[in-house]
C-alpha cells in the first residue's frame, strides 16, 4: 500500500509533533493508519484522504482526562466514529472461525492477508498460523498486544506459535535484511529518524534474537506490514485445514472449556455484558 508521506506527517501534527512522539507511538500510529485504510478498501469505501490525527506525547498526556476511553482500548469496546454497533449472536459452542466472522472485524483483513502472504511464500504451518492470529487480540486490548495475543492462544496452539505471536511486537523495531525484514526503513522514510524502542522492548529483542525460535517470530514481522494491501483478496477458506491441524478447538466451545483464558474468549463474545 502506498503511503502519502506528507499527508501522514501532517495528520500526525507536523514534523515537530512527530519528533516529540515516542517510537512505540509512531509505530502504532503507522500500523493503525494502514489497517484502517485496508479495512476501508476491503469494504469498498474510498480511502480516507486525511491521515490520522495522532497527537504528540505531551498532547496524549493532556488528552487522557478529556476522553471517555483510553488509547489502548480494544476495537470491540470503542467505536472509531459514532456509537458501537450491536454484535451478531454467536453459536452456543463458538469455534475460532466463528470469532473470525463475528468478532474480529477490525483485525481479520490484516491477519488474513498476513497469513495468505506466509502461505504463498512457502512458510511453515507454524508461521502461517502465527500470522493468522498475530493481531486479533487488539479487538480487546492494544497495549502490549504481542504478549496479550500469545496468552489468548496458549492453551490451543503450540508453544512455537505463541512465541512468534508474543515477540513479533518487539521484533518489528529491528531490521533483519538477511531475512527480508526492512520495516524500520519504512519508519525512516515516514518519520525521518532512528528508533529508540523502550528498554523492555530492547531487552526482549536481545533475548529473542538468540532464541531457537527467533525465525518463527521474525517471519511474522516479515509477513506483517506488507500485508496491508488494499487490492489483495483474502478468505479464511485456505486456512480451514491448517486451523484443524494447528488449533485445539475445545469441544465445549471457546470460552466454555474452563481453560485459564476462557474468560478472555467470553469477553470477546460478550463485550456488552455488564459484569
Ligand atoms: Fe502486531
Ligand atoms: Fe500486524
Amino acid at each position: 500500500m502506498d503511503i502519502d508521506r506528507r499527508a501522514f506527517i501532517v495528520g500526525l501534527g507536523g514534523r515537530r509533533a512527530v519528533s516529540l512522539k515516542s517510537d512505540e507511538a509512531r509505530a502504532d500510529a503507522l500500523e493503525e493508519y494502514l489497517s484502517r485504510e485496508l479495512n476501508a478498501a476491503v469494504n469498498g469505501q474510498a480511502p480516507t484522504t486525511a491521515a490520522p490525527s495522532f497527537p504528540t506525547t505531551a498532547e496524549i498526556a493532556a488528552q487522557i482526562e478529556t476522553r471517555p476511553t483510553r488509547r489502548g482500548v480494544g476495537n470491540l469496546f470503542a467505536a472509531r466514529t459514532g456509537n458501537v454497533k450491536r454484535l451478531p449472536t454467536m453459536p452456543a459452542k463458538p469455534r475460532l472461525v466463528d470469532f473470525f466472522t463475528d468478532r474480529f472485524a477490525n483485525t481479520s483483513n490484516h491477519c488474513l492477508q498476513s497469513a495468505t502472504k506466509a502461505l504463498r511464500s512457502g512458510m511453515t504451518e507454524d508461521v502461517v498460523m502465527a500470522c493468522l492470529l498475530h493481531d486479533v487480540v487488539q479487538e480487546i486490548i492494544k497495549v502490549d498486544h504481542g504478549w496479550w495475543g500469545a496468552q489468548l492462544f496458549e492453551p490451543y496452539v503450540s508453544e512455537k506459535v505463541t512465541f512468534a505471536i508474543r515477540y513479533h511486537q518487539a521484533l518489528r523495531f529491528y531490521a533483519d535484511p538477511a531475512n527480508g525484514y526492512e520495516y524500520p526503513d519504512l519508519y525512516h522514510r515516514v518519520f525521518g529518524s532512528d528508533y529508540k524502542p523502550e528498554p523492555y522492548i530492547e531487552q526482549t529483542y536481545q533475548m529473542v534474537r538468540k532464541h531457537k525460535w527467533y525465525g518463527e517470530a521474525r517471519m511474522v514481522t516479515v509477513n506483517d506490514l506488507y500485508a496491508f494491501d488494499a487490492n489483495a483478496q483474502v478468505s479464511l477458506d485456505p486456512f480451514i485445514d491448517i486451523i484443524g491441524r494447528q488449533f485445539k478447538q475445545p469441544k465445549e466451545g471457546l470460552g466454555y472449556d474452563n481453560s485459564p483464558v476462557a474468560h478472555m474468549w467470553r469477553t470477546i463474545e460478550r463485550p456488552d455484558a455488564p459484569l
